[in-house]
């Protein structure tokens, strides 16, 4: 199984993320870092303690990172996630405490520790974290195995028209981490657009039958009426669970090399992620950064039931 640290803000499709990885074998979660993003560092912390506990996964550990983005000041978007960052649904108490440690210092002594080549970074929030971590210890650039992220987009944005939410929270982080030498893949809006959570894939959900399916029903739920309100989506995109898919199995999506700039002085276009596509595309040598543009739909969703499936 390849080792993955999720570095996320829950969020209903993070939390269906974490389910992702905890129900598929073939990814070991090592453990779970925390942002500020969607709400506030001590929402999204208790929201990923609790999914954890949900999934019945008290081995997983959770460490509480950045509350704000590096320069800018913190928007959540309580609108699309609620004001808890997950609502829809009543999770338990997580009985295992919150663990001590900083995230960024937590991300660096794991992945120090490990095997050279072995440890994916799968960032599912603003980038904060990640981007103090590689400026606190550079040696991590070399030493991990790649940076999966869900955020941004070639072609499309939620949070302005041109920028993705994650990108747009915190784009000197993003700046950070698109530009250090590591493999990067961006798994943005192009491929989450078309992961939509339509009554169809709802009822195969449903139909499992257990307690965490209905906890996922009752996100979604919400999560509908959210992006019917407020972005003229039918159904929602369940971004974040694209990227760890990925990882787990990289033909669930067509992804082109290409070179990946962020936009920090933009008057409008701050937070937009520049992919360079004038062809020829470029070798992994001479790119580190490629991007997702199409998604598996079938493939997609036949993963993430699985995962649920195997939670019980
Ligand atoms: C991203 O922003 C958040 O609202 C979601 O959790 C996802 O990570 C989508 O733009
Ligand atoms: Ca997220």
């Amino acid at each position: 199984a390849k080792d993955i640290i999720i570095d996320c803000d829950p969020g209903q499709d993070d939390a269906v993320a974490l389910l992702l990885a905890v129900g598929d074998s073939r990814v070991n979660l090592l453990g779970v870092t925390t942002v500020g993003g969607n709400q506030s560092l001590p929402k999204v912390t208790h929201n990923a303690r609790a999914v954890l506990e949900a999934a019945h996964a008290r081995d997983v550990c959770v460490h509480a990172g950045s509350a704000r983005p590096l320069v800018r000041r913190l928007r959540v978007a309580a609108e699309v996630h609620g004001e808890t960052g997950l609502d829809g649904v009543r999770l338990p108490e997580p009985v295992r405490p919150l663990d001590e440690g900083h995230a960024v210092v937590w991300i660096i002594e794991t992945v120090m520790a490990r095997e050279p080549g072995t440890v994916t970074l799968v960032a599912l929030g603003p980038l904060t974290n990640i981007a103090l971590a590689a400026r606190m210890e550079p040696r991590i650039v070399e030493r991990v195995r790649e940076v999966v992220l869900m955020g941004g987009a070639v072609h499309e944005g939620n949070a302005s028209p041109v920028a993705e939410f994650n990108i747009a929270t915190d784009p000197e982080a993003a700046h950070i981490v698109f530009h250090e030498a590591w493999p990067l893949t961006m798994v943005g809006l192009d491929v989450t657009h078309q992961a939509l959570c339509t009554p169809e894939v709802q009822r195969r959900i449903a139909g499992l039958g257990s307690d965490i399916a209905s906890h996922v029903c009752g996100m979604m739920d919400f999560f509908r009426r959210a992006y019917r309100a407020n972005r003229a989506f039918p159904d929602p995109p369940v971004h974040d669970p694209c990227a760890v898919a990925y990882v787990i199995d990289p033909g669930v999506m067509e992804v082109r090399r290409c070179p990946v700039d962020i936009e920090l002085a933009g008057i409008v276009t701050a937070g937009m992620t520049v992919a360079d596509l004038r062809g020829p595309e470029p070798d992994a040598r001479a790119c580190h950064t490629q991007v997702g543009l199409r998604l598996d739909i079938e493939r997609f969703w036949n993963l993430v039931v699985s995962a649920i499936e195997a939670i019980g």
